[in-house]
């Protein structure tokens, strides 16, 4: 029997409303990007991110149920995510599906927005566990053996910033916009990346752990050292380096991953690449090419999927649902929450969840 749930995503700087049936359909998935309104700050500020989720999210989950041509009684349940993210965003969001789930009477499903990332590989096509996860975006960059609904087993997380922020604040460094990725993907496109020599932090290093201060360190020393303001060749080739050194490192800490992952399942290796990063095509390429070398099936949600949606909150909701695993309506909304709680912290780390 199939089963239709509707999904709610409010824990950063986009406000979304899904719904999505169990045979893998997505009626609806509208995402309503807060992007100009943080763009004068150079970043995501909180409170506007939280007013904004407050003033748009009735609305958006109105409009999402009409573009799927349904009504609340069509619904089995109702997911949102409850963290990690920006607290107040997480609580609009959760409140709002409560709320629907209190009136309603149907189940409430509380989503790890780190597990719709990571279940939407299984949204898009007949992907089996165990796979190993490269976890990128703007707040994480983990490598996960995906077990199964709820099992995640940790192998590496960073020890600094998440790559994602990484492009953010070198794209800032560079005068290129916001947000950073897609800027530096643009402008890298024109660049030369052999022109500037740049760190591969914990390259060759035997873990699958992470580290992208010290290259953003040397980016604004590398800029400090041109003349200014850097003209345009200089910003392009610039990002076109730091581009490079990023997809080096992730490529690296990837193979270290495999090696790992091999030996936790023998047998064949599933990777996916999930978050706001894999839109980038620099590293669509490269891991593709890493696949190859590896011997490795690999999958990567189309670009709508990979940056934050409710069509993944709504399909990890159907995966938990199928599982058995629904939530109180008491249940919290949580800044930090682990994928793998049992995970050791990264060495030396400011660890993030
Ligand atoms: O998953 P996501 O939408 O939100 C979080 O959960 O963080 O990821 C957003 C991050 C931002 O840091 C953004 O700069 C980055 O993904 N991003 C990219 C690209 N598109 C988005 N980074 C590199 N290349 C891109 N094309
Ligand atoms: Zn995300």
């Amino acid at each position: 029997m199939s089963t239709t749930v509707l999904g709610i995503e409010t824990s950063c700087d986009e406000t979304a409303a899904a719904v999505v049936t169990s045979d893998r359909t997505i009626r609806a998935n509208l995402v309503l990007s807060q992007m100009a309104e943080h763009a004068p700050y150079g970043g995501v500020v909180p409170e506007i991110a939280a007013r904004s989720h407050i003033d748009h999210i009735d609305r958006l989950v109105a409009d999402a149920l009409a573009a799927a041509d349904m009504e609340f009684a069509d619904l089995d349940a109702v997911a949102a995510t409850a963290g990690p993210g920006l607290i107040g965003g997480v609580m609009v969001g959760l409140m709002t599906a409560k709320a629907i789930a209190a009136v309603t009477a149907k189940p409430l499903i509380a989503v790890n927005h780190l597990e719709g990332h990571a279940l939407t590989p299984r949204l898009i096509g007949d992907l089996v566990f165990p796979y190993l996860l490269l976890l990128v975006s703007g707040g994480h960059c983990q490598l996960l053996s995906v077990d199964g609904v709820g099992r995640y087993r940790r192998l590496g997380t960073t020890i600094d910033d998440a790559v994602g922020e990484a492009f953010d604040k070198t794209a800032k460094l560079l005068d290129l916009g916001y947000p950073g990725g897609p800027a530096i993907e643009r402008w890298a496109e024109t660049g030369d990346a052999a022109r500037f020599t740049l760190p591969r932090p914990l390259r060759g290093r035997p873990d699958c752990h992470f580290s992208f201060s010290g290259l953003k360190t040397a980016v604004r020393h590398a800029v400090a050292a041109l003349p200014q303001p850097p003209d345009d060749r200089d910003k392009a080739d610039m990002a076109a380096s730091f581009q490079a050194a990023v997809v080096d490192c992730l490529i690296d800490r990837t193979t270290n991953a495999i090696a790992v992952f091999r030996k936790m399942h023998p047998g064949a290796v599933r990777l996916v690449v999930a978050g706001g990063v894999a839109a980038n095509s620099s590293l669509r390429r490269a891991l593709g090419d890493l696949a190859d070398a590896q011997g490795c099936a690999l999958a990567v949600p189309p670009v709508a999927l990979c940056t934050d949606n409710a069509a993944m909150i709504a399909w990890a909701g159907i995966e938990r649902f199928a599982a058995g695993l629904t939530d109180p309506l008491d249940c919290a909304a949580r800044a930090r929450w682990p994928l793998d709680p049992t995970a050791p912290p990264a060495p030396g780390a400011g660890v993030k969840a």
